[in-house]
């Protein structure tokens, strides 16, 4: 077999064996081992430390300005902006306190709240200039150029090199935002499935950070063609690492363009001159080890890793066809963008009577088509390869039953023809001309959800609930790397519609433990075609009052 032939394999290997199914759920650890519960906050021992200023108050841009191009003012690009972005991406959100124990929320969330994305800027020279804060030291003058590592616990960047050819080889008015994964923070609560949770959280967090970006005026675009091993060499994982500190893997940079002008481009090269520029360079700080022992070694993770890893590419840049722009009132006051990306939460239990007039339900489907200049697609240049499989429960309006969202008309066909063939295809009265929307088939589907979804009540218990169905085969056809890529696009979705759902108060939850071919039975597929990567849930959640909800810092500087 061809190198790339194998690694298809291995990636379709891996997804057959971390299904879950009723009768066999995936390999995991079984019992919790908490004395080797992995420490959610990577930090860089002897790095230079930059303590961020905390701004996210003090930005009244409304979340409904996101819905139109170019209509958020773009920030000035400092360092205080820089550390903005971090804060409404990557930040805590919250703590919480329950009988003594106390942990962290984020803005991203992440399957189990263990967090294995890390985040990292490469800047050029940035003026820096706050003023002391309660929690901040003060800054005055220039940040140097260079790649920093962003811890969200105490909102500061660890410097891990310092260069002046980091300046010179990013575009004007750009900076780079990478994401890598520590794999064993979600391996070690869910085993085998866990690479497949790493890569749903690196998509929720780029859709967070492009929202943050739009927040500020700022674009952002997923870089299509360096390597994983360009990204690694780029952010230093491999500089100072210690055989006791968790690998982190390389996932993807994001150009973060500050200016108004015309989208930027970095290409490939420059990021190699770069690299070429910096190899004698000592990088500063030794990652900390997360976890004191690893009970089990998951070697499947690994082997998938590398399998799913990505060569360089050149790969062309795809655009959405025009649509009618987001109907989202301009006169409503509605509530500021750094507001309801720090309130989203995961819903933990649902109101099981709760509704949704049908015009709230379409304004939601809407920006899940990607239109140019809009978050969080815009990010993506790819054309969409997920269609969301809803169970509608409680929509006034619309009968309780199976749909389907199609978000790219070429697709159309194909899922006709695989779908089966008692689907009805009905475009629901009052559904919007340009939403291919379609009611497939009428049937109470709040049992069937709970199953599905491992027996969760909170599948049953939404408005509705969705599964999202992947372009499978054809997507790997085109390299096996494809597969992470798939669950990216999947874990954006679940962030627009956590973001979403609060904008209409409601909540959201993403639901990674799911029966995937029982799914895939109730939607008639007979083979590997279309795959449901992530399955989530939107409703009228109810609160747990026994939880103490506490400020994003209040323990800022503690130990
Ligand atoms: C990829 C992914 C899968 C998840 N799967 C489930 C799930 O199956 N059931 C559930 O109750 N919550 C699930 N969650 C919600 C997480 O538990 C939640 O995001 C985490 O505890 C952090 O809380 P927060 O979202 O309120 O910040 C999932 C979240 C993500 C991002």
């Amino acid at each position: 077999m061809k190198g790339s032939d194998s690694h298809l394999a291995e990636v379709r290997a891996y997804h057959q064996r971390s299904k879950h199914q009723p009768q066999r759920y995936a390999a995991g650890p079984g019992q919790l081992d908490w004395e080797s519960q992995p420490n959610p906050f990577r930090r860089y021992a002897g790095a230079p430390v930059v303590s961020l200023p905390l701004l996210a108050d003090t930005l009244a841009t409304p979340f409904a300005d996101l819905d139109t191009p170019d209509c958020v003012p773009p920030r000035p690009f400092d360092a205080a902006q820089v550390a903005l972005l971090f804060e409404l991406a990557l930040g805590l959100a919250a703590w919480k306190e329950y009988q003594g124990v106390r942990w962290a929320l984020r803005c991203n969330p992440s399957s189990g709240n263990l967090h294995p994305t890390e985040g990292y800027a490469i800047l050029p020279s940035l003026e820096a200039t706050w003023p002391a804060g309660p929690l901040t030291y003060a800054a005055r003058g220039p940040l140097a150029a260079g790649v920093y590592h962003y811890s969200s616990r105490d909102h500061i960047l660890e410097a891990r090199l310092r260069h002046p050819l980091f300046a010179e080889q990013l575009p004007r008015s750009t900076f780079l935002v990478g994401l890598s994964s520590v794999h064993w923070r979600e391996a070690w609560k869910y085993g085998e499935r866990s690479y497949r949770y790493c890569q749903l959280d690196v998509g929720h967090a780029v859709a967070a950070v492009r929202y943050a970006a739009a927040a500020l005026g700022w674009k952002a675009t997923l870089l299509l063609d360096p390597a994983d091993a360009d990204i690694s060499a780029l952010l230093g994982l491999r500089q100072n690492a210690t055989p006791e500190a968790e690998h982190e893997h390389p996932d993807l940079l994001l150009l973060i363009q500050t200016d108004a002008g015309p989208r930027s481009h970095l290409p490939r090269e420059r990021i190699l001159t770069l690299l070429q520029g910096i190899t004698t360079e000592r990088w500063q700080g030794v990652p900390n080890a997360l976890s004191r022992t690893h009970a089990h070694a998951w070697p499947i993770i690994d082997q998938v890793a590398i399998a799913a890893g990505k060569p360089a590419t050149s790969e062309g840049i795809w655009h959405p066809d025009p649509l009618p722009p987001l109907d989202s009132d301009p006169t409503a006051a509605g509530p500021h963008a750094a507001t309801l990306i720090r309130q989203r939460r995961s819903g933990q239990s649902y109101d099981p009577t709760a509704t949704l007039p049908a015009i709230d339900f379409f304004r939601l489907l809407d920006p899940l088509l990607p239109r140019a200049g809009v978050p969080p697609w815009d990010a993506l240049p790819w054309s969409p390869r997920i269609h969301p499989v809803f169970f509608v429960h409680r929509v006034v309006g619309l009968d309780p039953g199976i749909y389907l969202l199609v978000r790219e008309a070429e697709s159309q066909p194909l899922l006709k023809a695989t779908l089966s063939a008692a689907f009805a295809w009905e475009k629901p009265a009052g559904c919007p001309e340009h939403l291919p929307f379609f009611m497939l088939t009428r049937r109470d589907m709040q049992g069937s959800a709970q199953a599905l979804s491992c027996h969760q009540e909170i599948a049953a218990d939404g408005i509705f609930s969705l599964g999202m169905l992947a372009d499978y085969a054809a997507a790997l056809q085109a390299g096996a790397w494809h597969y992470r890529r798939l669950f990216w696009e999947a874990g954006m979705l679940g962030q627009l519609l956590y973001l979403e759902a609060e904008r209409i108060g409601r909540r959201g939850t993403g639901i990674g433990c799911f029966f995937d071919d029982s799914f895939h039975d109730l939607l008639g597929l007979a083979d590997d075609r279309f795959q449901s990567l992530y399955h989530f849930t939107v409703g009228q959640a109810i609160e747990d009052e026994r939880l103490t909800t506490l400020p994003a810092y209040a323990f800022h500087g503690a130990t």
